[in-house]
């Protein structure tokens, strides 16, 4: 069992809390706003409950709430500490403070890991003394159902510190990756990036509409993306394995990339035209509903995995 503390109990930090708390760590959850902590408990309740209808939990979810405390103090959140994760808002002036109290204040051991979707942690901790055990720790929301981490370190990162927290992770059920070196994006957005660029090029070109580029994604290639990647996906596409694959398809896709669409511009007129698409399928106001249904939906695809690692192997 390790201490794990958690600074910044906003959506992220309040999942943290489940995925620490599940795995059988004694989790300790700060925010600087004292109003955030009551309100971040409530919403742990609500997602232990959610996981424990769906059969997500192994032991009873009070077990998991008990280990999980609240404290509005930094240094008392510290104390102990081997592990932080910080998950304050995405903007460097909110993460440089927060970094140089997290330096002064953790022990000489504690690793400082960072939630941050887009600053490498280069960014935020080259001035520090302890500079050398800082890195970031990059979830995908919800991190208790989606178990990727992203581990990216700084030119400065001790590899050992890449390690432990790779350790770590991947015994409280996580799936972290090891990024060799700072990338902007990481690894998953890039990705992530590059599908919606090029679904933005085909709507924007007039190709497509928005709904027939989600059907093509949520009835076609991605109902595989769920239990594997791109170049398991190719090479099991062709009889003979991936070469077979380049060999009979690696034309098309010379083509395609050689028939670039016009390039991309995020323009106003771009992002009016999509929200007009979406909210007419979408109203604003039942966005905060449709997000929690897409929760429940990951946490039944998380237990339809389980079962079928169990049934099948991974
Ligand atoms: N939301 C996502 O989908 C997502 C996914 C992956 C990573 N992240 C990253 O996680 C981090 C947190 O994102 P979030 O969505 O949870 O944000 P959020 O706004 O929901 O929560 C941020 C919390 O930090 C608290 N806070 C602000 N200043 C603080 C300080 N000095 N010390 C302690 N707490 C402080 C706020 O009171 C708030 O409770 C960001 O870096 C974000 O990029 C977000």
């Amino acid at each position: 069992m390790a201490r794990i503390a958690l600074v910044g109990s906003g959506l992220i930090g309040q999942a943290w809390a489940i995925v620490f708390g599940r795995a059988g760590h004694a989790v300790t959850l700060y925010d600087a706003e004292p109003a955030a902590l009551p309100r971040a408990a409530k919403a742990i309740e609500t997602r232990l409950a959610d996981l424990a209808r769906l059969g997500l939990l192994t032991e009873p979810e009070a077990a998991i709430a008990a280990r999980i405390g609240y404290q509005p103090v930094l240094a008392a959140a510290l104390e102990g500490a081997d592990y932080v994760q910080e998950s304050v808002p995405e903007r460097l002036e909110a993460k440089l403070p927060v970094y140089a109290e997290l330096d002064r204040l953790a022990g000489p051991d504690t690793i400082l890991a960072s939630s941050t979707s887009g600053f490498p942690a280069s960014a935020f901790t080259a001035e520090l003394a302890g500079r050398a055990r800082c890195l970031v720790a990059h979830p995908i929301n919800p991190p208790f159902v989606t178990p990727l981490v992203e581990l990216c370190p700084a030119p400065w990162t001790a590899p050992e510190v890449v390690e432990r927290s790779y350790d770590l992770l991947k015994a409280a059920g996580m799936a972290p990756i090891r990024i060799r070196r700072e990338v902007q994006g990481f690894i998953a957005n890039r990705l992530q990036g590059a599908l919606l660029t090029e679904a933005l090029k085909l709507v924007q070109a007039g190709y497509a509409s928005a709904e027939d580029v989600d059907i093509a994604i949520k009835h076609g290639i991605g109902l595989r993306w769920s239990f594997m990647g791109p170049f398991e996906t190719i090479d099991l596409n062709a009889p003979g394995g991936i070469a077979d694959y380049i060999a009979r398809y690696g034309r098309l896709y010379e083509e395609i990339g050689a028939d670039q669409l016009t390039p991309l511009a995020w323009t106003p007129e771009l992002a009016a035209a999509l929200e007009g698409e979406r909210r007419q399928q979408l109203p604003a106001d039942q966005l905060a509903a449709r997000s929690d249904w897409r929760d429940r939906r990951l946490m039944a695809l998380a237990g339809h995995r389980r079962a079928m690692d169990e049934q099948l192997g991974t």
